[in-house]
């Protein structure tokens, strides 16, 4: 579902993503991980279609990311670190236009609008102005964005950041659920998220990868992922 082969990103003289390979398989959620800096919310753009790559190729949904941009738009749902909100918009309307960009109309957009609304718990503040949320619902509102259109493959950059713990719970179900249908490439710093919801992880260090392993695997004779993650990315 997904594949990205030999991806570089430079920045000038910083190479933020230096020669990264790695599949999704349909279905799977992966657990994208490693250090600040290290290169996630770059490869993640980059897979989402927002942002160039110096060179290299990625496969998303059966199209590639450079040539087709636009096909690979419309089959991820992509939550950004920095949802960009429109602070003026309430977030029924925000949904609205996010809809109306994905290309959902009429009754399609209306049921999907309240799908997400639902699926997020943001009924409390479906006519709140989005400049006065809180950030968990700010962050709640931009991981509904993602799923209108319920798109194939969502890029889910640090979903439960600034969530409180229930909330924290409920995307972790909702992205379980998510995952029966969907392909997720999931990049988080909470380790517990990664043992519930992957059964694969991809350590990037450094703009490589410094481990893509089955979760199994990496805390084989009863190590922590912590440990592992730590030993990888000291170097
Ligand atoms: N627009 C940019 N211009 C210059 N350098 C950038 C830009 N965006 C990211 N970088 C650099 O690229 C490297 C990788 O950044 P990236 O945001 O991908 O890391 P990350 O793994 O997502 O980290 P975090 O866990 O902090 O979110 C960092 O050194 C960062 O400073
Ligand atoms: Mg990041």
């Amino acid at each position: 579902m997904i594949e990205v082969t030999n991806l570089v990103k430079r920045y000038r003289d910083l190479v933020a993503v230096d020669g990264i390979s790695f599949k999704v398989e349909k279905g799977e959620v992966l657990g994208f991980l490693g250090p600040n800096g290290a290169g996630k919310t770059t490869t993640m753009r980059i897979l989402t279609g927002a942002s160039p790559a110096t060179s290299g190729k990625a496969l998303v949904a059966g199209f590639d990311v450079f040539e087709q941009p636009l096909e690979v738009k419309r089959r991820v749902g992509y939550l950004p670190e920095q949802p960009p909100l429109y602070d003026d918009l309430d977030t029924r309307s925000y949904l609205q236009f996010v809809a109306r960009i994905k290309g959902l109309r009429g009754e399609k957009q209306k049921n999907e609008i309240e799908r997400v609304i639902a699926a997020c718990n943001l009924e409390s503040v479906r006519r709140r102005r989005l400049g006065e949320l809180s950030k968990g619902f700010r962050q709640r509102v931009g991981l509904a964005q993602a799923l209108l259109g319920d798109p194939e493959v969502l890029i889910l950059d640090e979903p439960t950041i600034g969530l409180d713990p229930n909330q924290i719970v409920e995307v972790r179900t909702l992205i379980q659920k998510l995952a029966e249908k969907h392909t997720v490439i999931l990049s988080t710093h909470y380790l517990p998220e990664v043992i519930q919801l992957c059964k694969r992880v991809v350590i990037v260090h450094r703009g490589r990868i410094a481990a893509n392993d089955t979760l199994e695997n990496l805390t084989a004779g009863g190590r922590s992922l912590e440990q592992t993650f730590y030993d990888l990315t000291q170097q």
